[in-house]
């Protein structure tokens, strides 16, 4: 449970507010690179934290992240012409660079300079792998540039989606670092989907509903484990890294890709829910990449054209009562991403934590909240800069393995949740 203050102090992320603030001192993704293809190709409207922006690419290939209003009467620069190393506003022709910065005002006279007076908001975007990202902060503050494992490994071993959540960004990353609800929501899929079947994890996974949490803390966040009985007295630990704010990994299964996560505020009611798939030693097979765009896995179908996924809240997420009895799924909505969404977005946009009840299998998340809420206050009050920032806090794997009883999985797996370029993870 949490005090309304407290709920509002981790959900609200506009600008001048404290979680925003925290935001603000990271990369996040902001696009996917092929959603900016080519030189002067159409531009983007991009909503992040509260703010519109529109992200475009210009003649030579510089990515900007601008705000999406012209600075002389306001018009969205969406319509706006991607020309010669700029966008130009469509109603008077204002143009800007891929900075923001206003380069031509055609009315007045070019002696005048009044166009380097006229600056619109702008953000770095930069690409690494399949993502755009951007620093929305103090450039002073900039934090080196993103090195998740996903985002650099060849291309050929990496896919990433992403889709629009209708909930607040703390509901869907608590959703993903919530282990225990595998043996339940996800239970129909484990054995049919191609990105999940086959796993000898599943079984465990299946066989024992009652996990039992160890949560340790780490630099940039959090590693969750999760055990289950195995055979022989032994336990199958499943561990999930959360590194602040918002990313996190689910634990490998077989030789599948290995995937994660990252939440990131489109505004206080909506996310972005970025879902990569890697695999750290091999390229991904055709097969396996044409499930992740048929919407296995992680992944999910669209309603043409955008990122919305085809099963919404607009139809009940074509929730099936048959397949539910059948327990082909365990609540009745078809893919994995969509049985999470759809259980987060039914809690409402924000979810009211006063009320809830939380048991030990909610252990990960109590310990998120807090370490979030801690790295919040010290950066408001005190200016101290959050974990996670840094380039080795991103160099985590989530890993499973089977170990002995006597062994806590803090000592046993702590390499298994490094990132060891050129091994391949570890799972079970
Ligand atoms: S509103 Fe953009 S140029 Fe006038
Ligand atoms: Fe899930």
């Amino acid at each position: 449970m949490l005090r309304k203050e407290v709920n509002e102090l981790l959900t609200q992320t506009g600008p001048e507010t404290a979680m925003g603030d925290l935001f603000r001192n990271y990369w996040i993704p902001a696009l996917l690179a092929s959603e900016l293809s080519e030189d002067d190709c159409p531009p983007v409207r991009v909503k992040l934290l509260g703010e519109r922006l529109i992200a475009f690419r210009d003649s030579k290939g510089r990515y900007g992240l601008i705000d999406e209003f012209c600075a002389h009467r306001g018009v969205s620069l969406w319509f706006g012409r991607n020309e010669e190393e700029g966008l130009r506003c469509p109603y008077h022709g204002w143009k800007y660079d891929y900075t923001g910065q206003c380069i031509d005002v055609p009315s007045e006279a070019e002696e005048s300079g009044f166009c380097t007076k006229i600056k619109l908001k702008g953000y770095p975007l930069i690409k690494i792998g399949d993502v755009l990202w951007t620093h929305m902060g103090d450039k002073e503050n900039r934090p080196p540039e993103p090195a998740w494992e996903f985002a650099t490994v060849p291309a050929e071993q990496t896919y990433t989606s992403k889709r629009w959540q209708e909930s607040n960004w703390l509901q869907a990353l608590e959703g993903g670092i919530d282990s225990s609800h595998v043996s339940w929501l996800h239970s129909g899929s484990l054995g049919t989907d191609p990105l999940f079947k086959g796993a000898k994890g599943n079984q465990y996974n299946q066989n024992d509903k009652k996990p039992v949490f160890e949560v340790v803390e780490s630099d940039g966040g959090l590693m969750i484990g999760a055990r289950r009985m195995a055979e022989n007295d032994q336990y199958y630990w499943r561990v999930t890294p959360w590194v602040m704010p918002s990313f996190s990994m689910v634990p490998p299964r077989g030789d599948h890709p290995v995937h994660g996560h990252f939440w990131v505020p489109i505004d206080d009611e909506n996310c972005w829910a970025w879902s990569f798939d890697y695999h750290p030693t091999r390229a991904l097979t055709t097969t396996e990449r044409q499930a992740m765009i048929d919407g296995y896995g992680v992944h999910n179908q669209y309603v043409p054209g955008s990122f919305r996924p085809l099963q919404n809240k607009d139809n009940d997420y074509q929730m099936d009562r048959e397949a539910q009895k059948r327990g082909e799924t365990f609540s009745g909505v078809w893919g994995i991403a969509m049985q999470d969404a759809s259980l987060q977005e039914s809690m409402g946009p924000i979810v009211d934590r006063t009320r809830e009840n939380l048991v030990s299998t909610d252990n990960g998340i109590i310990m998120a909240r807090h370490r979030l809420r801690k790295a919040v206050t010290a950066l408001r009050d005190k200016g101290t800069l959050p974990p996670g920032r840094d380039t080795a806090h991103q160099m985590v794997r989530s890993a499973a393995r089977v170990l002995p009883a006597d062994q806590p999985f803090k000592d046993a797996m702590m390499e298994d949740l490094t990132v060891r370029p050129g091994v391949k993870q570890t799972s079970v």
